[in-house]
């Protein structure tokens, strides 16, 4: 790293050990946080992907390298937020203030007691905010309007970007009214969307746009067929965030909207076998304790990823489902089978225990 600034491949490299796949997503990330440490402007970013997928992941991986190094640490103030407690908050009155109380609170954890008002509101003005679930502050739930989630957004709207925020402080931080100038505050959402999906391929094959996505004609081992090659990347459009309940000014606060992707099996078997959160990892782990080395054969972890990856929807939480039929006797009795003190799981035995429940 260089001595002020890391580069978005350091960073990448970095959150790479944390987050598989979702390179894209890495990089915009990567690009952002370095402008942001470099002290520039650093456009807010969306993430969009399914369950599961790492975008949570990726929020953590954040606030894990940045407080990796006391230097980065330092210099950087990070909360993350659940949108549907901006929802609640927006309810109860002043929800943008409460956010930027949260920073405040945050950066007088870093900088003690002892900072000065000014060096607090700096680092207000330049914190980090992750909101994670931002989905779940859609304007509109079909047909009917949401208020929490409008209210919400606006919110968020009077918070990013703002020249002169009043903000009355906290009496912990001295107490009184300033004015703020939150247009360095980094802001990086993420969500699911669900149905977003089936919505963009309902509009371009029998909706409003139909017949902009055209079955191709192929020849393969099984003759001629019809296959319609459809990617969410390809065709949304703003719009369809807008009718999914983003108000427009909401979303042209994001100068990147990234999509993330559906995890693959060589995706899950990364995440399973070097994912820090892995259920791998944490029955290792317990297993040492009773002096038992947990080794599964290559073609276990493989199946059991290819078995993850059959069920699309959880995406990689489908590896703890998977690996919990596996493992669960086998924590039971974690000396119980093991020989010379290691524990070997085949696939014969990840397929018998699958088989079984
Ligand atoms: N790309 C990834 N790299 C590493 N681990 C991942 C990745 N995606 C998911 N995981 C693992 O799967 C679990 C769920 O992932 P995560 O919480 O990031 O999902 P999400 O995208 O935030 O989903 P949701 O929309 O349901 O909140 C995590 O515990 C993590 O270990
Ligand atoms: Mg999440």
């Amino acid at each position: 790293m260089s001595d002020s600034v890391p580069s978005p491949q350091e960073i990448a490299d970095s959150l790479a050990t944390r987050v598989f796949g979702q390179d894209l997503a890495i990089r915009e990330i990567a690009v952002a946080l370095s402008k942001k440490l470099a002290g520039l402007a650093a456009g807010n970013v969306l993430l969009i992907g399914p369950s599961g997928s790492g975008k949570t992941t990726a929020m953590r991986a954040v606030e894990w390298f940045l407080s990796s190094s006391p230097a980065l640490a330092q210099r950087s103030t990070l909360v993350r937020v659940h949108a549907n407690i901006l929802a609640q908050e927006a309810d109860q009155g002043a929800p943008g203030e409460r956010l930027l109380h949260r920073l405040l609170a945050r950066a007088e954890e870093q900088l003690g007691a002892a900072c000065t008002v000014p060096a607090l509101l700096d680092r207000v003005a330049h914190g980090i905010v992750f909101i994670d679930e931002v989905d779940k502050i859609r304007a509109r739930i079909g047909s009917q309007a949401h208020v929490p989630g409008i209210r919400a957004q606006e919110a968020l709207l009077t918070v990013m970007e703002n020249e002169r925020l009043p903000l009355t402080l906290p009496a912990s931080s001295g107490g009184g009214r300033v004015f703020l100038d939150t247009r360095g505050i980094l802001f990086v959402a993420a969500g699911a969307f669900e149905g977003l999906y089936d919505a963009v391929y309902d509009r371009v094959t029998v909706g409003q746009d139909r017949g902009s996505l055209q079955p191709v004609t192929v020849l393969d081992t099984e003759g001629v067929r019809e296959r319609t090659d459809f990617s969410l990347r390809e065709w949304m459009r703003s719009k369809d965030l807008f009718d999914y309940g983003l108000s427009p000014q909401f979303l042209s606060r994001f100068d990147g909207v990234v999509l993330l992707e559906d995890l693959d099996e060589t995706d899950l078997l990364k995440i399973f076998l070097g994912s820090p959160d892995s259920g791998l990892e944490s029955a290792t782990k317990f297993l040492a304790r009773f002096g038992v080395d947990l080794v599964l054969s290559p073609e276990a972890a493989r199946l059991i990823a290819r078995k993850a990856a059959d069920q699309p929807r959880l995406g990689a939480r489908a590896l703890k489902e998977v690996f919990r039929r596996v493992i669960r006797d086998r924590e039971f009795a974690p000396t119980e089978g093991a020989v010379d003190g290691a524990l070997v799981i085949d696939e014969a035995e990840v397929r018998e225990a699958l088989a079984r429940s």
